[in-house]
């Protein structure tokens, strides 16, 4: 079956968000194969986010994604990838639709887009390379 790579960001479990987070998931019928709460490195987030490095906003990116703790998730189901992408939302949570993880549950306002709570993988070889880097050994 389809596997993604989905992270609840910092400000997701700071504000307590994280059971919200996986409960909507497993509501939508996608199985937690792995669930993990970690802290990232600067080295892990040069990997999972390489296709960013450069841009104006990838440094306060890894910085707040280095601020505190992330759940680390590989959800799996028919479609996942593209179906947990639509669970999640647009990227800016301002923009987001009600009814999505971030349309629903917004973000720290008054900080940056970033703080948009969860990541999700985007294609299936993104998939596959993320959940190599978070769980070495799945
Ligand atoms: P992810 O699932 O987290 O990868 O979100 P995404 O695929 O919707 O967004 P993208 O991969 O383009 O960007 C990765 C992350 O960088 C986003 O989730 C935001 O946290 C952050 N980000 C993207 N664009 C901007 C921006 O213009 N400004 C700021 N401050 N952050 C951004
Ligand atoms: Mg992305």
């Amino acid at each position: 079956t389809e596997r993604t790579l989905v992270l609840v960001k910092p400000d997701g479990v700071r504000r307590g968000l994280s059971g919200e987070i996986l409960r909507r998931i497993e509501a939508k019928g996608y199985v937690l194969a792995a669930v993990e709460l970690r802290t990232a490195t600067p080295e892990l987030l040069a990997q999972h986010y390489a296709e960013h490095q450069g841009k104006p906003f990838y440094e306060p990116l890894v910085e707040f994604m280095l601020s505190g703790p992330i759940l680390a998730v590989v959800a799996e189901g028919q479609g996942a990838v593209a179906g947990f992408r639509s669970l999640a939302g647009a990227t800016d949570p301002t923009a987001a639709a009600p009814g999505t993880i971030r349309g629903d549950l917004g973000r720290d306002w008054g900080l940056k887009v970033q703080q948009n709570l969860v990541h999700g993988s985007d294609s299936q070889e993104s998939a596959a390379r993320e959940i190599g880097l978070w769980f070495p050994g799945v």
